[in-house]
């Protein structure tokens, strides 16, 4: 396919997605069936345009004075891909694959004649207008570049686990040290119409010497600090990518309980844990009274709430504009429920972990101060101590808005956007 055929694919994608409000994985799939001519090339090319519009559907409809799908990929594949007026110009000239050419407006707005900086700051951080107060209470003066952030093309992150490998015994010659976790590889994010290796058929991969995780998640994973011989409980565990990660930081000593309300998302943990060679994972499914024998008993809890997943915002950008106050409030309400269940398994002077994929104080600091107003015996733990005994001093800095929590994000850390949180049970 030519540059005008893959805009214009891209174009009817994002109709699908804005108009129809398919998921964009969806939408991307069906468009490659009903166009199975389409290499794997275009594939990528299309799926970038069609990501990278999502990602910045505000800004771009605002420099192009136009919300359009085909505005969008336009706008997508010049601000964000790196094609140029000029290639779109001369590329497309009667391809019948591109529709009608581009008009002397679409081109002004291509060049830039509208200053993004003129645009409300909501506008400029691609961030949703009723969600945009929450960004401005935690970020304050960094809040559209916060958001902005989250519009970036997100990394791909590997763990080593250390059951089966060191970070440098991995054979990935394209990837670079991650900054913080001393476990992870990146490979960087994909320029252009590029796309990443694929992981899942990688030798390190097959072998169970490397998981796809992201850096956040990694952190957080090691934060939690788990010791060989300790008892832990991945209460929320959904396909176990941190019960892995901790599996690989206790070297595979110990005892971790990995349960989900949700049988079907807990199922891939199996055979990740099995290719991982981690035996001390226990996968538990519902219900979750076959966990009543640990009640009391655990050294780490962790709590990876359900959440609204503004953090993860780079790799499923349509979320972001699909995302509803209702279902924030039901995110919450689920919140609650996990914490109150979690926190019974904990014994005397262990630990309880909350985590989110978040970045909505809602959803983190709101929710923890809440459970230890109406929980006793919890103490909230400063995780600074712990960040600076796995990770030193000289490396990026987390946002904390209390000196206790701990807040990830994509401008602070280079991560995805992850919230910390834990506490001791003191009695
Ligand atoms: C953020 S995801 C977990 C991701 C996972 N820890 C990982 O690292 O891949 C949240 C999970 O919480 C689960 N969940 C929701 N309510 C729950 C409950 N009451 N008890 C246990 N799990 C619950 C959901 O099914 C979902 O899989």
């Amino acid at each position: 396919m030519r540059l005008g055929g893959r805009i214009q694919a891209a174009a009817e994608v994002l109709e699908d997605v804005t108009q129809r409000r398919t998921p964009v994985t969806m939408a991307l799939r069906d468009w490659g069936k009903a166009h199975r001519f389409a290499g794997s090339k275009d594939r990528s090319a299309i799926g970038n345009i069609v990501l990278d519009a999502l990602r910045r559907k505000s800004s771009i409809g605002f420099r192009m004075n136009d919300d359009s799908p085909r505005a969008l990929a336009l706008g997508a594949a010049v601000f964000s891909g790196g094609v140029t007026v000029d290639e779109i110009l001369e590329q497309t000239e009667g391809d019948q694959h591109f529709g009608a050419p581009l008009t002397e407006d679409q081109i002004a707005k291509l060049r830039g004649q509208i200053d993004l900086e003129t645009a409300p700051e909501a506008v400029r951080a691609d961030v949703p207008d009723w969600l945009w107060p929450a960004f401005e209470t935690n970020f304050d003066e960094e809040a559209v570049a916060e958001g902005a952030a989250l519009t970036q093309r997100p990394p791909l992150d590997v763990r080593a686990n250390a059951i089966k490998a060191k970070r440098a015994q991995l054979d990935q010659k394209s990837a670079i040290p991650t900054e913080i976790s001393p476990v992870g590889m990146r490979f960087p994010p994909v320029e252009g119409f590029g796309r990443h290796p694929n992981i899942n058929a990688d030798a390190d991969f097959l072998t169970g010497k490397m998981e796809i995780q992201d850096e956040g998640s990694q952190i957080v994973s090691l934060l939690v600090a788990a010791k060989p011989g300790e008892t832990v409980l991945d209460y929320c565990a959904g396909g176990g990518g941190k019960s892995l990660a901790l599996a690989s930081d206790m070297t595979n000593d110990g005892a971790i309980y990995a349960f989900d309300i949700d049988k079907r998302r807990l199922a891939p943990t199996y055979e990740r844990a099995m290719r991982a060679g981690a035996d001390i994972i226990k996968v538990v499914p519902p219900p979750a009274k076959s966990l009543n024998h640990l009640r009391g008993k655990v050294d780490r809890v962790l709590v990876d709430a359900p959440c609204t997943g503004v953090g993860t915002w780079r790799r499923k950008p349509d979320a972001k504009w699909r995302l509803t106050e209702d279902a924030l409030g039901r995110r919450m309400q689920e919140q609650v429920k996990v914490l109150d269940e979690a926190k019974d398994f904990v014994k005397p002077g262990g630990y309880l972990f909350y985590v989110t994929c978040s970045v909505l104080a809602a959803e983190n600091e709101a929710q923890v101060y809440a459970f230890l107003e109406r929980t006793e015996g919890f103490e909230l733990l400063s995780a600074g101590e712990v960040w600076e005994e796995r990770f030193g001093v000289d490396v990026p800095k987390p946002w904390s808005s209390d000196g206790c929590t701990l807040t990830l994000t994509p401008a602070s850390t280079n991560t995805d956007g992850f919230f910390f949180a834990v506490m001791e049970k003191t009695a």
